[in-house]
């Protein structure tokens, strides 16, 4: 292939595939999930191999490690001693019971201590039923046969083979371990980068070193250098720089010029999913958001990635995501000013979930005429429930109780166990004002758990313009404000 290749290689005519070339050959190699590699090294010391289940995501070294435990376990006895057996092997019942059979049976000479390995590779592609024709033969050959599983799922193979597995799960890998792997590979390829290049190869992929050191090759055979623009060309991803200009964007309020970008990206040729993935993963770890704002960029994105996946794939998909986002901003502001502190989460709620419902308002006048003529009666058919911080203060409607919001989300469930016979409850707190206020909030968790519970009998609401709108109209009417 390329002259590269030839020079560093000179005793192989085409280039290896670096992934290959580069296979750890021993557990030390491995980079990464250090606790549970050192487990396996243990064994690998010690000999008494138990049956093991690796799991995790693609490309992080499940494979590798096995192999690297089996050969530093059997050392010359491996080919012998080994049978694997892949995704792409048939591993049906029939193969279960013959071959893995036949192989346990096989007399091989093995260091003392040592036992033969089965690997089934990617074992959570195996049926249900070979599975379990697998248990029985673990179990009959133990004493001579260990059994080595890679899965991406633990939960994919069944809990027999599980119960008789150690089951070492692995993370996925950091960048920085990714990071220290490329560099080296680099190194040994005289391969010429820069800091870009690197920070695209991590980031597009995403904890799987297989693909980060796919990517450096192919960026290398292909450009000769390893840039950012370079990594996310033969990637095939829309550029994060992009991106993150579409975000700051949506941050300014400018959503003429985010739609723009974002119609940039459209038009080079990504596919919904594409840009709504990199925007995840860009906003993921984008710093110039404010925590709140990033946290409702994500749900938007969640939602907007839903859609796509359910087959709405046109480009207004992704523009209404705009919008959304730029309603998250707006909300993220209004929270800040009436809440006079720069958190955007009031610190009362710190640590609380975002309700999912919005309930409506109740204007002032229709309350004041269900307490003035009596159409409606307190305690029965309505009741008013003041969620200010302190206690009442100056005024209190009359026939309303008191619960601070602070402490209503941990009693939100007694609470509406004693009012879910009343048809309306109505939430206040100072004005009510922002969708974060704690009017609201609370009106929003009160009507929660009425959703979770299917409870039809009750239904939440908030006083339009709170306590403070209502003393204004009706601070002189005794009937109708109560002065404490
Ligand atoms: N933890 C790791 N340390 C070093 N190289 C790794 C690691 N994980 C993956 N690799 C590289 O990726 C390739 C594929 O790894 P493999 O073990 O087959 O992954 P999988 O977890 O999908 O079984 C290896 O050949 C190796 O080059
Ligand atoms: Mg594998």
């Amino acid at each position: 292939m390329s002259s590269k290749g030839k020079e560093s290689a000179n005793e192989i005519p085409y280039e290896l595939p670096w992934v290959e070339k580069y296979r750890p050959k021993t557990l030390d190699e491995i980079v990464g999930n250090s606790e549970t590699i050192e487990r396996l090294k243990v064994i690998a010391r010690d000999g008494n191999c138990p049956h093991i289940i690796i799991s995790g995501l693609p490309g992080i070294g499940k494979t590798t490690s096995i192999h690297c435990l089996a050969h530093q376990l059997l050392g010359d006895a491996y080919k012998e001693g080994v049978l694997e057996l892949n995704a792409s092997d048939e591993r049906g019942i029939d193969v279960v019971r013959n071959k893995i059979k036949a192989f346990a049976q096989k007399k091989v000479t093995l260091p003392p201590g040592r036992h033969k390995i089965v690997i089934l590779d990617e074992a959570d592609s195996m049926t249900a039923g070979a599975q379990q024709a697998l248990r029985r033969t673990m179990e009959i050959y133990s004493n001579t046969t260990r059994f080595a599983l890679a899965c991406n799922m633990s939960n994919k193979i069944i809990e027999p083979i599980q119960s008789r597995c150690a089951i070492l799960r692995y993370a996925k890998l950091r960048d920085q371990e990714i990071l220290k792997r490329l560099l080296e590979i680099c190194e040994m390829e005289k391969v010429q980068y820069n800091d870009d290049g690197l920070t695209a190869l991590i980031f597009t992929s995403e904890g799987d070193m297989r693909q980060a050191i796919n990517n450096l090759q192919s960026t290398q055979s292909g450009f000769g250098f390893v840039s950012g623009d370079n990594v996310f060309k033969v990637c095939d991803q829309p550029h994060p720089i992009l991106v993150q200009a579409m975000l700051r964007s949506c941050l300014k309020g400018d959503v003429n010029s985010a739609m723009e970008k974002l119609t940039e990206l459209w038009d080079q040729g990504y596919s919904a999913v594409d840009i709504v993935v990199t925007i995840f993963r860009v906003v993921k770890t984008f710093d110039e958001l404010p925590e709140y704002t990033k946290l409702e960029y994500i749900k938007e994105i969640g939602f907007t990635h839903m859609r796509v996946l359910e087959g709405v794939v046109g480009h207004h998909i992704i523009l209404r995501l705009i919008l959304a986002f730029d309603r998250a901003s707006q909300a993220f502001s209004m929270a800040d000013q009436s809440n006079a502190t720069p958190s955007a989460t009031p610190s009362w709620a710190a640590g609380l979930p975002e309700p999912l419902s919005a309930p409506e308002g109740i204007t002032a006048e229709t309350l004041a005429e269900f307490i003035k003529t009596g159409s409606k009666t307190s305690g029965k058919d309505y009741v008013v429930v003041d969620v200010r911080r302190t206690d009442f203060e100056n005024y209190a409607i009359p026939g309303a109780i008191n619960l601070p919001a602070q402490s209503f989300y941990p009693t939100r469930t007694g609470v509406v166990s004693v009012l879910s016979n009343i048809p309306l409850v109505i939430f206040h707190c100072q004005s009510c004002g922002s969708l974060t206020s704690r009017g609201r909030t609370v009106a929003a968790y009160y009507q929660d758990v009425l959703n979770e519970k299917g409870i039809t009998t009750s239904k939440a609401l908030y006083l339009e313009g709170g306590i403070k709108g209502w003393i204004e109209k009706y601070k002189d009417d005794g009937s109708l404000a109560i002065k404490l």
